[in-house]
C-alpha cells in the first residue's frame, strides 16, 4: 500500500498526484530538483516503480508503455548471436516478438517445456545467455519449478527472466526463487480494473538495473503518468483482489470439473492438476485463470456466445470476469501446428475469473453450458 509513495511534498496530498507534465522548470543553469524532462523522470512513474520493486522483492523497477514494451527493453540486454531458452507455451505476443522481430537481429531461440527439467537443461548451448520462463503458462496453466530452473540457468552462466503476469506478485514472487528479472503486463492483475495498458521490468542485478534505466530513456517506451497512477491505485488492493480471484476460481474450477459437458479442466488448485504439489510450494493460492475443454469447437462457440454476465473479451486480471477462445483470440498469431503442439485445442475456453459474487458466476456458467 505504501511502498514508493510519500505524501506530496508541495501540498501534503496523501495520494501521489498525476504529474501530467513534459518538463520541469530549472532554478538556474545547471540547477534543478532532479527532474529535467519527463521521458527520463516523472514523479508518478517513480512512485509506481518504487512500489513494484518492493512488492516483487527486487531492487529497482522500470515502467513501460505495455507488457510487450517491457519485454522488448529486457531483450536489449542481449546482442546478436545470443541464444535464449524459452518456455514453449509462452504468451503469443512474446513468441511473435521473439520470432518475427528479434530473429531479424540474429537472436536465437529454443522453445522447450520448462516443466521438464532434463529437457530444459539439454536446451542450453554455450551461447545461451537467458532463460525466459512463464509460469503458470497461458492458457494451459502448466507450471515451471522456478527454484530448479534458476539453478540450472545460473550453473550454465545464463540469467533468468520470469513473466509473472498470470500469477501477480501476491501469488508468486520469482525473485525469491532465484530469478534475476521479473516482467509484467501491468495491464492485468497489477492494474486490475481493465482501464490501463502498461508493463514493468523488476531487476536485482546492478548491471541489469543500470542498462534498463538507460534503455528506458534511450528507447523511450515509458508508461505515462495517468497510467502509472492507475496501476499504483491498483496495487493498493492487490492482496484483497487476489484472495477473491483465488477463491472464486477454485469454486468455479471444482464446479466445471464435476460438470458432465466439460471434458477437461486446467487449474493448478485442483488435485487433478499434474503439478498441484508444485503449485502449493511455489504459489500462494492458485490464481484467477481457468481453462477448460468442451469437446468440440461448436460446443465452445455456443457456450461463449451464451454467457451473459461474463464478458467475451481478450485480456485478463480485471475485477470483472472475462472469457475467451485462445485459439482464435489471444493465440491467433501462433501457427496452428504450434498451437496443437502446446495443447491449445479448438474446444478450449479460458476464463479470467473476476471478483463478482461466486453464485452469480456459477449461475452464468450453468445457463451457458445448458446451451450446448
Ligand atoms: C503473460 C503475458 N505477458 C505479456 C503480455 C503482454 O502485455 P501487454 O498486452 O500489456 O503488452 C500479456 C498480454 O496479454 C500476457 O498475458
Amino acid at each position: 500500500m505504501h511502498a514508493g509513495q510519500v505524501p506530496d511534498p508541495s501540498t501534503g496530498a496523501v495520494i501521489t498526484p498525476i504529474y501530467q507534465t513534459s518538463t520541469y522548470v530549472q532554478d538556474a543553469l545547471g540547477e534543478h530538483k532532479g527532474f529535467e524532462y519527463a521521458r527520463t523522470q516523472n514523479p508518478t512513474r517513480s512512485a509506481l516503480e518504487g512500489n513494484l520493486a518492493a512488492i516483487e522483492g527486487g531492487k529497482a523497477a522500470f515502467a513501460f508503455a505495455s507488457g510487450m514494451a517491457a519485454e522488448g527493453a529486457v531483450m536489449t540486454l542481449l546482442q546478436a548471436g545470443d541464444h535464449v531458452v524459452v518456455t514453449d507455451n509462452t504468451y503469443g505476443g512474446t513468441y511473435r516478438l521473439f520470432e518475427r522481430v528479434l530473429r531479424k537481429y540474429q537472436f536465437d531461440f529454443t522453445y522447450v517445456d520448462t516443466s521438464d527439467l532434463e529437457a530444459t537443461r539439454a536446451a542450453f548451448r554455450p551461447t545461451t545467455k537467458m532463460l525466459f520462463v512463464e509460469t503458470p503458462t497461458n492458457p494451459v496453466l502448466r507450471l515451471t519449478d522456478l527454484a530448479a530452473v534458476c539453478e540450472i540457468a545460473h550453473s550454465k552462466g545464463a540469467f533468468v527472466v520470469v513473466d509473472n503476469t498470470f500469477a501477480s506478485p501476491y501469488v508468486q514472487r520469482p525473485i525469491e526463487f532465484g530469478a534475476d528479472i521479473v516482467v509484467h503486463s501491468t495491464t492485468k492483475f497489477l492494474n486490475g480494473h481493465s482501464d490501463s495498458v502498461g508493463g514493468a521490468a523488476i531487476a536485482v542485478r546492478e548491471d541489469h538495473i543500470e542498462w534498463l534505466k538507460f534503455v528506458q530513456n534511450a528507447e523511450g517506451a515509458i508508461l505515462g503518468p495517468m497510467d502509472a497512477w492507475l496501476v499504483l491505485r491498483g496495487t493498493k488492493t492487490l492482496p484483497l483482489r487476489m484472495e477473491r480471484h483465488n477463491a472464486n476460481a477454485q469454486i468455479l474450477a471444482e464446479y466445471l470439473e464435476r460438470h458432465p459437458k466439460v471434458t477437461r479442466v486446467y487449474y493448478p488448485g485442483l488435485p487433478s492438476h499434474p503439478q498441484h504439489e508444485l503449485a502449493r510450494r511455489q504459489m500462494r493460492g492458485f490464481g484467477g485463470i481457468i481453462s477448460f475443454e468442451l469437446g468440440s469447437f461448436e460446443n465452445a462457440r455456443r457456450f461463449l456466445n451464451g454467457v451473459e454476465l461474463m464478458a467475451l473479451a481478450e485480456s485478463l486480471g480485471g475485477v470483472e470476469t472475462l472469457i475467451s477462445h485462445p485459439a482464435s483470440m489471444t493465440h491467433a498469431s501462433v501457427p496452428p501446428e504450434r498451437r496443437a503442439q502446446i495443447g491449445i485445442t479448438e474446444d478450449m475456453v479460458r476464463v479470467s475469473v473476476g471478483i463478482e459474487d461466486a453464485d452469480d458466476l456459477l449461475a452464468d456458467l450453468s445457463q451457458a453450458l445448458d446451451r450446448i
